[in-house]
């Protein structure tokens, strides 16, 4: 089997002030020390990010934001350019997340020209997707799978998907404290690697790493990580305490 660079992820979403995300990247990067082999990412909101990535230079974590223009400047009221993200010390962008699909009605191809946009300027490019609790109910999960990864990868050559990465969140697992089984989620995720196989090549898909997201916690993330598809996760909750966090970063 390839072996891939795990990758933990903490998505801050909607919190923390100056303050409190200075205190906050500095209690992570205390407890993530002597975990060299895995990739750690924090994604705070964008007001932080200078910040925050202040206080993790010479940590090894890196440092991204939760969404990003295509466009470099220009009259794009609210949004933010990929060459700010990486001026600020970010170099990579989730996209696609349920809650910018659901909420503010982001749709697959809005959140291509994100994912297109951010590749052209170098920033790693973390894609969600998933299904709702619905639509996994009526039987439309990897159909519903398969229009997002189609969709947001549209017109993303082979050559930049060693910059993508994909995040499977099941919505209905999202800040609910459910949590998709091991099977659901290995199921899943080894769907994503078929598609990818199927739109690229056996190779890349082999390389592409695949994200668990929705309600990882210290005490389920050793279980999700030990499948054979799953390369690392997407923690939303449980990355704003340092601990839990750091607990999880040094998965079983
Ligand atoms: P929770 O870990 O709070 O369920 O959030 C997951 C998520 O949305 C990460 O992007």
């Amino acid at each position: 089997m390839m072996m891939r660079r795990s990758l933990i992820a903490g998505n801050w979403k909607m919190h923390t002030t100056d303050t409190e995300a200075r205190e906050l990247a500095l209690a992570v990067a205390g407890n993530c020390l002597g975990v060299a082999e895995r990739d750690v990412l924090l994604a705070p909101p964008f007001t932080v990010l200078g910040s925050v990535s202040e206080c993790l230079k010479d940590t090894g974590i890196l440092v991204g934001v939760q969404n990003v223009c295509w466009q470099e400047k220009g009259a794009f009221t609210g949004e933010i350019s990929p060459t700010m993200v990486k001026a600020a010390g970010g170099v990579a962008a989730i996209v696609g997340h349920s809650e910018r699909r659901q909420i503010f009605l982001e749709t697959d191809e809005l959140i291509n020209r994100r994912v297109v946009g951010g590749l052209s300027f170098g920033l790693m490019m973390i894609l969600c997707i998933g299904e709702t609790r619905e639509q996994r109910e009526s039987g439309v999960t990897f159909a519903v799978l398969e229009k997002q990864l189609r969709g947001g990868l549209a017109g993303v050559q082979a050559k930049d998907m060693a910059s993508i990465v994909i995040a499977y969140e099941p919505v209905w697992a999202i800040g609910t404290g459910l949590t998709a089984s091991k099977e659901q989620a290995q199921e899943a995720h080894a769907f994503i690697r078929r598609l990818i196989a199927e739109m690229y090549e056996k190779d890349l898909a082999g390389q592409l790493r695949i994200l668990y997201g929705g309600s990882v916690k210290p005490t389920n993330v050793d279980e999700l990580m030990a499948q054979p598809d799953i390369d690392g996760a997407l923690v939303g909750g449980a990355a704003l305490d340092a601990e839990a966090f750091g607990r999880i970063v040094a998965y079983k």
